[in-house]
């Protein structure tokens, strides 16, 4: 059987905030339609990770590539990122006051068709896919029409994330702790939404410290990332190690390290 080219290679990144250097150098595969579970203590980087991705400002990669289909993502601004294809969820989704939530998204989804040469979704069809999406996962109709995430509940700010998620339909999705803060139906929306993307052909890196939906996510990879690097690789096995017994692990090197 032939290995396909990976959808996302991340070769030595290191990323600092300010002064600080947060990853020093995270190596990883992504392959197509995998999904990629990645695990670490409070503050270990995963966030970082997600921001540097995405182009956030504050967070700089200072070496290293992040190549998404062979092109590297880190020379371009944050839009051209996401036209190649990338998602990136916030853990803690912001409030944009006076932007209503179908206009932001609708926004979105027709600069990427402009970008891919596409026909825009005019605002009559948006809707009705919008509301669809809406219903399934169980974000009342309302808020569509609200600017985003403001007054939103916890719960309802998650399960927008993944109604962006849901429209956009991208190459590769990074869910930063999509699971806190939703409740048990949410969090059931989350693994039926991710199964359906990646049988569309989405790969996933999952960011989350919790074991019941990684193990209803059925990861191809588990990541567990440690002082800005990747320090351990492995299958559910690892997720259910850590839950066990925490972050503390043997030394680096008595470990396979490789990603
Ligand atoms: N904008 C920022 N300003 C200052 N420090 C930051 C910023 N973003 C991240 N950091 C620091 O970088 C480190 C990594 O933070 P990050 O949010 O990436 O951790 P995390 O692995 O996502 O943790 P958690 O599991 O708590 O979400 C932390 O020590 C954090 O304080
Ligand atoms: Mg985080």
């Amino acid at each position: 059987m032939t290995t396909p080219n990976p959808l996302l290679q991340v070769r030595d990144l290191r990323v600092a905030v300010g002064e600080r250097t947060v990853l020093h150098s995270v190596s990883f595969d992504v392959q197509p339609g995998s999904l990629v579970v990645l695990m670490g203590a409070n503050g270990s980087g995963k966030s970082t990770l997600g921001m540097a991705l995405a182009g956030h400002p504050r967070y700089h990669a200072t070496a290293g590539q992040a190549l998404l289909a062979g092109q590297d993502l880190l020379p371009l601004p944050a839009h051209e990122r996401a036209h190649a294809g990338l998602f990136v969820s916030f853990q803690a989704p912001p409030d944009v006051p006076g932007v209503k939530n179908n206009l932001f998204i609708r926004t979105a989804l027709n600069a990427q068709h402009e970008a891919r040469g596409q026909q825009p979704l005019d605002a009559f069809d948006f809707l009705a896919s919008a509301k669809q999406a809406a219903k399934e996962l169980g974000l009342p109709e309302t808020l569509l029409g609200r600017p985003v995430n403001e007054g939103f509940s916890g719960g309802e700010r998650k399960r927008n994330e993944l109604l962006q998620l849901a429209l956009l339909q991208p190459r590769l999705a990074l869910l930063d702790e999509i699971d806190s803060g939703l409740d048990v139906d949410g969090v059931r929306a989350v693994v039926a939404l991710v199964q359906r993307l990646r049988s569309a052909g989405t790969a996933f890196i999952v960011v989350s410290h919790y074991l019941q939906m990684i193990e209803q996510l059925q990861p191809d990879t588990v990541l567990r990332l440690d002082q800005g690097c990747i320090a351990e690789s492995g299958g559910l096995e690892l997720a259910r190690s850590i839950a066990r017994t925490g972050f503390a692990r043997p030394p680096l090197q008595t470990l396979g390290v490789e990603a």
